[in-house]
Parts: structure tokens; sequence; C-alpha cells
């Protein structure tokens, strides 16, 4: 079952995204090298708290931390910890908070100091890959047109879909139907209706698909070794033109 929400909820899931855009914003300036991950985690799980929410992961199905951030092979779902961010990472960073019981959930790849070119590459296809999977998410078209849109950019581009791992409608829990892969829906294919409200979160591999999990029971990195990406958007679906509900990244990027 596909929940249709209200014009009033998707006002309540913005703010909810709106405070995982504040945690963004207030992490970005200590993405740098020296700093520990579990350092990034404290400080997130201060500002959404700080703000009366509630951080979304922690807990959910034991996951231990508030953030996510994997590094470099690292896919998605990695912990917080003792590792020190070194020049030349690449650090997928996912947030999640529930305000109002309502979820909001968005990951940015950031970079600390210099990366090669095709990283550069890499990081800036799975970004198009998901606005071209938001411009997709539109009344009457189907599921299968976001998921395509994503999956075409980023084959086009000689990068890989990461299959293991999928978007997901959001709303009063953190993962509800649909799930939105990054590739043709294997089974169903439901048409897209005004209300519904999706997570696109393209997760993408310079080299092949395949992921690992690691011994955490969580961690998962490309099996290959080579670099992953992975950006995250919750969109609703209106009568028109897609709304997206989690904050801009040059929104986020801006100071204030
Ligand atoms: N955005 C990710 C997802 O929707 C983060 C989930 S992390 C978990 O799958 F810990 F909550 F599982
Ligand atoms: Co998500």
């Amino acid at each position: 079952m596909i929940a249709l929400r209200t014009e009033k909820e998707l006002d309540l899931m913005e703010a909810a995204s709106r405070i995982v855009g504040l945690v963004h914003r207030t992490i970005k300036p200590l993405v740098r090298a020296g700093v520990t991950t579990a350092e990034l985690d404290r400080v997130a799980e201060e500002v959404i708290r700080s703000h009366g929410a509630e951080p979304a992961f922690k807990g959910y199905h034991g996951y231990p931390a508030t953030i996510c951030i994997s590094i470099n092979e690292q896919v998605v779902h990695g912990i917080p910890g003792n590792r020190v961010l070194e020049p030349g990472d690449i650090v997928s960073i996912d947030i999640g908070a529930k305000l109002a019981g309502y979820y909001g959930d968005q990951a940015i790849t950031r970079t600390v100091g210099k990366i090669s070119e095709a990283e550069e590459k890499l990081l800036k296809v799975t970004r198009e890959s998901l606005f071209k999977g938001i411009e997709a998410a539109r009344p009457g078209d189907r599921l299968s047109d976001i998921c395509t849109a994503v999956q075409d950019w980023v084959e086009q581009h000689n990068f890989s879909v990461v299959r293991q791992f999928v978007g997901h409608g959001i709303g009063r829990k953190l993962h509800e139907d649909p799930a939105v892969p990054n590739y043709s829906p294997p089974d169903r294919n439901p048409r897209l209706r005004k209300g519904m409200v999706l997570a696109i979160e393209p997760m993408v591999n310079m080299g092949k698909p395949e992921v690992v999990v690691a011994k955490d029971g969580w961690t998962a990195s490309a099996e290959d070794g080579l670099p992953s990406a992975h950006f995250e958007h919750v969109v609703g679906i209106t009568d028109g033109d897609p709304r997206v509900l989690t904050m801009m990244e040059e929104e986020i990027d801006t100071p204030g």
C-alpha cells in the first residue's frame, strides 16, 4: 500500500527535512582532514535534538548512530567511529530526522581536499542522476520512469548503479512502500499519483555494481574497492512539478 499524503502532511515532512538540511549545513565545515566521524555524529545528534526532533536512524533495526558516513569505496551505512578523515576522502553523509511524527532523509557526498578528475565526475553524474529521477516524478507516469531515468544517466557515463540498496517511500515511517530502485523495477511498477512521497537516492559505483557488507553488519562497500557516491532527496508528487521537500544543496551550502 502506497500512502497518499495531503499538502499539510507534505508541509510537515518539509519541516522534518529542513532540520536534516540544517544538520548538513552545520557539519559541512567540519568535514575536513583530522576530524573523526564520531565527532560529526555527535554534532548531528545535538542539532537534531535541539530542534525538538529525533534521529531517524538511531535504533532503526539496531543501527547504532545518528548519521551514516560512508568513505571512498564504502557505499552506504558506514557507522561513525574513531576513523579520521584524510585529504582525498570522498565522504557520503546520510542524515534522517523525525519531527511531529513525520520523517526527513537526505544524503550528500562531500570531499576532503583534492580528489581526482574521475572522482569529481562520479560525484557530478550521481547528483545529476538524482535530478533526472526527480524530473520524472510526475503523476500519471510510472515508478519505472524515475528508476530508468537515474539508471540511464549513470550508465551513459559508464558508471554503475548499486542493486542491493534502493530508495523508498517515506512519511510516518522512515521506509514505506514503494521500493524505489535505481534500475528498472523487477516486480511492481505502480503509476505515480499525487500525494506519493519518495526518497530517491542513487548509489553509484565507479566500477562494478556489486557490494559487500562488513562484519559490523552495516557498512556496505563496493566489492572491487573503487569509489562510490550517494545523493538523496525526498520528493512529493503533485498535480504538476515534483515538490522537493529536502533542502537544495545550494541553500544548505549558503551560510546563515
Ligand atoms: N537513507 C538511508 C536509507 O534510507 C539510511 C538508512 S540508515 C539506517 O536506507 F540505519 F537507518 F538503516
Ligand atoms: Co533513504
